[in-house]
């Protein structure tokens, strides 16, 4: 949900700004541009994405800049409402990630004393509150204004007259990087750890002034100290490594982040709350949604511990009889809705945990306790190694909760991603790319794996899906089958097998085509299928991680073949840090 990114130093900055940008566009891609302070501030900004060449930034000359990449809130994406934004002077520039609720109220004052506004963002207001109060001191000049905004935002702001970039963080993440001789303030970390692993994650409320030698930190206009944290991601793992797409390196890497995820999460502390946990609530969203969903039957059938999973969009509104403890999983750690049922569960005396991906995210701030799923950066918007790697976590805790008698599924998983990645797909991506819609079915915790799948293709290749339990097919979604409306069905040996065939065999009778993934020597399942895809391997562990493997590079591949635009699909973005 939009990208900031700020730099001062001893370079030409709004190079290293565009560049950092680039990087960040995964949080958003409505528009972009860049504010520099030369002699005085130069403004370039733009409709759509950033260009790889042919964005001139000759005029923005000076040795610090602020940048912006868009996911428009307030104001259709075009190039006047592309941060910066400027005061009437033009001497003043902000960049913005979050909302100003009470904008519309302190843009009607602003208006009734004289201020003229260029775009229809909510953001534009705070250059004219600075406007009004600044006097040479721009730090004095946020910490005055901050007060009025209610909303929230993580902001930078440029000053013709001052040499300092200052930045501010409230409800949504800020962290600035410390480089030698040169300081950095960003949304996230991807586009400073090109120059330095040095980190600062900024706390709410905190006002921080950077100039290249220094950052200096407020909280409530006293100096604080924070520390500095030295990050274990690289440059490298921000990019493309050879891959076409971001998404099909995460894919791929998976075999990797499954192993590696498990091996630190052998090393890491366990909070105590998990193991004496009587009853668990989960929330999350999308992908971590469908994640926690599989974790609720891990935990019941393999642990018996009582679990239930809710939407966190639902829950910070609705919020059930609450009691024990309440977990929070989101690979951003920066999600606001499951931010807010956190805190409310929080607020209600719940214990809470976090599982995380991103170090230091604002739910680790809020939990009483954290687990870091060890993904390393996900930059593509489909999220695919941190389900992964959310699996592993739950695994690993089963694995605990089960005294060890899952240590052998968590030593050789890996192998079934391996071989799930070298499956020919070409039939099933045949089928699915010409359909216009398409179902995806499962049982058990198979169910939330056909969720994902349907969620994997509808965002990256905008063909209608949807994920179903098999046996509710019939209660009415039976009306929609046809043969121009493949079901993909998971079908995964077990205690529910006989009845999935069942339910297979009634959509046959429709003449839907049917891809079907099952055990690979399946006679049954392999005659009825239009295509059949093996599962490499069909225990639960190596099950849930192959099908899922599976269903990530269908709609992959399924949206290359229609040509899609599968790391920034249309109307989304990374982090969702608005309601
Ligand atoms: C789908 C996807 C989203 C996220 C959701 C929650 O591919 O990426 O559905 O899973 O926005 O994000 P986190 O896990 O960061 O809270």
């Amino acid at each position: 949900m939009c990208g900031i990114f700020g730099y001062t130093g001893g370079s030409q900055a709004a190079a290293i700004v565009l560049e950092g940008l680039r990087k960040l566009e995964y949080r958003g891609y409505d528009s972009f541009g860049i504010a520099a302070r030369g002699e005085s501030i130069q403004v370039g900004k733009k409709q759509g994405r950033i260009p790889e060449e042919g964005f001139d930034i000759k005029n923005l000359a000076g040795t610090a800049a602020i940048g912006h990449t868009r996911w428009a809130t307030h104001g259709i994406p075009d190039d006047k409402n592309a941060h910066p934004h400027r005061d009437c002077t033009g001497k003043i520039a902000v960049v913005h990630n979050g909302i100003i609720e009470n904008y519309a109220l302190l843009k009607r004052g602003l208006v009734d004393r004289g201020h003229r506004f260029s775009s229809d963002t909510d953001t534009e207001i705070i250059a004219h509150l600075l406007e009004e109060v600044y006097k040479g001191d721009l730090l004095a000049a946020v910490q005055a204004v901050l007060p009025l905004i209610d909303g929230s935002y993580a902001i930078l702001v440029l000053a013709e007259a001052d040499p300092r970039i200052v930045a501010a963080r409230s409800r949504s993440p800020l962290v600035v990087g410390i480089g030698d001789e040169a300081m950095f303030a960003a949304s996230d970390m991807t586009p400073i750890l090109e120059y330095t692993r040095r980190m600062i994650v900024l706390e709410d409320g905190d006002v921080a002034c950077l100039t290249p030698a220094a950052v200096e930190i407020y909280q409530k206009g006293s100096r604080v100290r924070r520390n500095e944290e030295i990050v274990r991601w690289s440059s490298e793992d921000v990019r493309k490594g050879g891959f076409r797409h971001f998404m099909l390196k995460e894919i791929f890497d998976q075999p990797a982040v499954f192993s590696d995820a498990v091996r630190a999460l052998r090393k890491e502390e366990l909070p105590g709350i998990i193991r004496e946990a009587g009853m668990v609530t989960i929330v999350a969203c999308g992908t971590s949604y469908h994640a926690a969903l599989i974790f609720k039957y891990l935990l019941e059938e393999q642990c018996r511990v009582a679990a239930r999973v809710e939407l966190a969009s639902e829950f910070r509104y609705f919020p059930p009889p609450l009691e024990g403890l309440v977990i929070g999983i989101s690979q951003s750690g920066e999600t606001a809705d499951t931010l807010m049922a956190l805190e409310l569960a929080r607020l209600r005396g719940c214990p809470t945990l976090a599982i995380v991906n991103v170090v230091g995210s604002s739910l680790t701030r809020i939990a009483d306790a954290s687990l870091l799923m060890h993904a390393g950066p996900e930059i593509s918007v489909a999220a695919t190694k941190s389900f992964i790697a959310e699996l592993a976590v739950f695994f690993h805790l089963v694995d605990i909760m089960k005294q060890g008698a899952w240590a052998h599924h968590l030593d050789s998983a890996h192998r079934a991603i391996e071989e799930a990645l070298l499956l020919d797909l070409g039939p099933a991506v045949a089928c699915c790319s010409q359909a216009k819609d398409i179902f995806f079915v499962g049982r058990g915790a198979f169910y939330p794996v056909a969720l994902e799948g349907a969620l994997k293709m509808k965002e990256i290749s905008y063909i209608h899906a949807e994920g179903y339990a098999a046996g509710e097919i019939k209660h009415g979604p039976f009306a929609l089958l046809s043969p121009e409306t493949p079901v993909v069905a998971v079908c995964a040996p077990g205690e529910t097998y006989g009845v999935m065939a069942s339910n297979i065999r009634e959509m046959k009778a429709r003449g839907t085509p049917l891809i079907l993934l099952g055990e690979k020597d399946d006679r049954d399942l392999q005659e009825i299928a239009d295509v059949f895809i093996p599962l490499p391997s069909a225990d639960t562990v190596s099950g849930l991680l192959s099908a899922s493997v599976i269903l990530q590079l269908l709609a992959y591949h399924t949206a290359d073949a229609l040509g899609k635009d599968i790391d920034r699909p249309r109307n989304l973005a990374k982090s969702v840090t608005v309601e």
